[in-house]
This record gives C-alpha cells, sequence and structure tokens, in this order.
C-alpha cells in the first residue's frame, strides 16, 4: 500500500523543492497527495496540479491543506515542511497536533524553547517528527559510523569538520533579496551562516561519531560590513565522550563550492568524506596506507550497502540521500524500527548548539553550555 504524501512549500524555482519531490517518489512507497507549495497561493495551486495532485488538494496555503486533509480518510500520511526557517515551528507544531508525521527542514525552529515545545509535541502525540539532515542518509557516511561504531579506527579523539563554500562571497550582490534576507535577524533569526550551514556539520560530527556536543567556543564574523549576522564562523566543540570538536563555516569561501566535508580521528585511524566526493572515504589505518573505499564495493556494512542503489562506480548523489530518508520515513512509517533517522531531538540539539555558539562569540569565545535544558539532567 502507497502512503499519501504532501508538502507545503519548495515551489517552482525553490532550492530543495525538487530534491524533496525526487527523493519522496524515488521508491514507491509515497503518493505525491496534496500541496501547499508556493508563497503565492495561486501560484502553489497551479504548480501542484501541473505536478499531478488533483485540483482539490492543490491548496493555496498551509491552513488550507490542514483543514482540507484533516476529515479525509485518505488524507496524507506524511507532511513535509520545505519553507523558509522562520515558518517551520508553527506549521510544525500544527501538523503534529492534528495528527500528521512530519518531515520538516532544517533549522527546525528560530528558538531553543520552540525546538523543546516540537519534541513535546511529537512526544505526546506518537508521530514521527524527522528533520532533514539528509547528508547523514549518504551510504558512505553510514559506513563511516559503522566502522566508528565498531572500534575500526579506536577512540575518536578528533572530528573537523567544514561547510564552507564561497556563493555569497560577492559583496556586490550583498543586497540581492535572495541572499539579503540569510544575514538580517528579522528573517533568519540569531544566525547566519552557522544556523544554515553549520548544523548540518554539526549534525554529521554527532552522526559519525555517536556522541554529542556538549559546549560551544565560537568566533563569529561579518566579513562583508553590511551583514548584521555572521557570514562565518569557527567553531570549537567538546563532546560528552571527551572528543575534540572544530567547525568551520563559511559562505565568502570564493573557489570552495559545496564545501562540505568531515575528518574523524582516532587511536588507530583516520577517515575522510566529503559531499562533493560522496562516493568515497578515505581510510587511513596507523602506520598504514591511505585506501579509497568506494560505495558498492564488497564488504561494506550492511547499512552502507542497504542505501547504496545503483551499481559500483555510477555515480549517486544528493536526491538519492533525501530518497534515503524518505524510505525511512516510510518503513517507520510502517510501525518498523529505524536507526538513524534524523528526529526533532536532533533539531532541537542544532538549536541549543546556535544559540550557545551565537552567546559564546558575543562573549569573546567563552565555552557555553550547548545542552538542551530539557536534556540536561
Ligand atoms: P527558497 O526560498 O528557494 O524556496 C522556498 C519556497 O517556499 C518557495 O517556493 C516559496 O514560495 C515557498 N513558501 C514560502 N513561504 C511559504 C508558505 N508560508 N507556505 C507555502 N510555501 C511557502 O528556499 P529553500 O532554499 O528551498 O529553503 C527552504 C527550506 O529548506 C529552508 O528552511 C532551508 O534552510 C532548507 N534547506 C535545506 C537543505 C538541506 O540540505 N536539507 C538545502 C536547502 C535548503
Amino acid at each position: 500500500m502507497k502512503l499519501n504524501w504532501g508538502m507545503i512549500g519548495g515551489g517552482e524555482g525553490s532550492q530543495i523543492g525538487p530534491a524533496h519531490r525526487l527523493g519522496a517518489l524515488a521508491d514507491g512507497n509515497f503518493s505525491f497527495a496534496a500541496g501547499a507549495l508556493d508563497a503565492d497561493p495561486e501560484k502553489g495551486r497551479a504548480y501542484a496540479q501541473r505536478l499531478g495532485v488533483a485540483a482539490d488538494r492543490a491548496y493555496g496555503d498551509w491552513r488550507e491543506m490542514l483543514e482540507g486533509e484533516r476529515s479525509r480518510a485518505d488524507r496524507v500520511d506524511l507532511v513535509t515542511v520545505a519553507t523558509p526557517n522562520s515558518t517551520h515551528f508553527e506549521i510544525t507544531k500544527a501538523f503534529l497536533e492534528a495528527g500528521f508525521h512530519v518531515l520538516c527542514e532544517k533549522p527546525m525552529t528560530m528558538t531553543v524553547e520552540e525546538g523543546e515545545e516540537i519534541v513535546r509535541v511529537a512526544r505526546a502525540s506518537g508521530k514521527i517528527c524527522a528533520v532533514n539532515y539528509c547528508y547523514s542518509a549518504y551510504p558512505m557516511v553510514r559506513e563511516m559510523r559503522q566502522m566508528v561504531a565498531t572500534g575500526q579506527i579506536g577512540q575518536v579523539r578528533l572530528v573537523v569538520t567544514n561547510f564552507s563554500h564561497g556563493h555569497h562571497g560577492n559583496a556586490l550582490d550583498a543586497d540581492n533579496p535572495r541572499v539579503r534576507w540569510r544575514y538580517d535577524p528579522a528573517m533568519a533569526g540569531v544566525s547566519g551562516q552557522f544556523a544554515d550551514c553549520g548544523i548540518h556539520a554539526l549534525h554529521m560530527a554527532s552522526f559519525v561519531v555517536g556522541d554529542q556536543v556538549d559546549r560551544v567556543s565560537a568566533d563569529f564574523a561579518s566579513t562583508i560590513p553590511s551583514r548584521v549576522l555572521e557570514d562565518d564562523a569557527m567553531v570549537n566543540f567538546r563532546m560528552s565522550g571527551g572528543t575534540v570538536g572544530r567547525l568551520w563555516t563559511s559562505s565568502v569561501a570564493i573557489g570552495r563550492q559545496h564545501g562540505f566535508d568531515i575528518q574523524v580521528f582516532g587511536e588507530t585511524g583516520g577517515m575522510r568524506w566529503a559531499s562533493e566526493q560522496p562516493n568515497q572515504v578515505y581510510y587511513t589505518p596507523v602506520g598504514g596506507r591511505t585506501q579509497i573505499m568506494e560505495k558498492g564495493e564488497s564488504g561494506l556494512s550492511d547499512e552502507a550497502a542497504r542505501l547504496s542503489r545503483v551499481a559500483i562506480a555510477h555515480p549517486e548523489g544528493f536526491p538519492l540521500a533525501v530518497a534515503n530518508i524518505y524510505v525511512d520515513l516510510a518503513a517507520a512509517i510502517r510501525g518498523e524500527k529505524r536507526d538513524g533517522l534524523p528526529m526533532a531531538e536532533d533539531g532541537l540539539r542544532s538549536m541549543a548548539a546556535v544559540h550557545a555558539a551565537v552567546a559564546s562569540a558575543k562573549d569573546g569565545g567563552a565555552w557555553v553550555d550547548a545542552r538542551p535544558p530539557m536534556f540536561r539532567s
């Protein structure tokens, strides 16, 4: 039985909308049944119908969609929230309270309090609230995680991760409306680049190391002076098990494209993965030669094999990583247990880290507790 899927945001021309549609529909688990795709109701209705959604389920806005769907026998099983950040909280909360499963884009909320509220509402409703940390669903990221968990590089001493690109590095383009809002507190919240890209890197560090971030010390800079929020951040962190963490995130690193990578250094080996070569992990055992491990080759973990879709040497990329999130969501909705699906708790941890990093940067890099209050006891 196919599940019914609905989407809010991700309208025509949006950045992330196509990846969700490719991901959700890739494996035959979901039918695209309903949508409120655009800030402009008419555009949203028309685009949804062009994508095959029935006219009576091509909604003008999310409230109309909530009312339209809640009483239907064939109502959507899962709602994806892919709108701008400041709207995530109220939409996600309303759909969870009405008994829908939700996949929310990152950052899940704007504040730690809102993040805690989403965790509480999700727990009380018994519904799944996942957050789209989709890079964690690349097969070779799962391989790294498995290698760490099974002790193949020993105790992890150090994790170093970057998410630094140069696409907002042109000062002459800083007033372009698609760029400017990201550095405007009214639209973006307390943090610019760290909340936008840095939290993917921080989530990845926790995911691969298998441990949570305890505290952070941050240095933020607005290298283009008209920007109120940071376009560059260096964040040191410590994990609860003692792992030392370093994170650089930037949007002014001209020449770097996607610029997301992670290196994990343990007592008996090191590993490196980069989103621009997502099918390889570089692994070096202590005292040994560097080996390139390739998606699809024999001998990888069951998890890496399960999430790899096309044969060895055929490239796999971002939409299939998003598809892996939807595969596990479909399984979870059907009652199977799925490890590794990023959940509301992860979204909350990110928000706590963002607010801690902002506080630290304002206080000259002082170490600040990065744990959400509800997880401290
Ligand atoms: P965008 O600005 O390219 O597109 C946003 C879309 O949402 C537009 O179609 C707009 O018309 C629509 N929209 C705005 N307000 C709406 C409302 N109230 N109801 C319905 N539709 C509405 O934004 P982009 O880059 O696609 O980002 C959307 C979200 O996805 C953000 O939260 C962003 O952080 C996240 N994102 C996540 C990525 C990932 O790797 N997980 C990558 C890129 C974005």
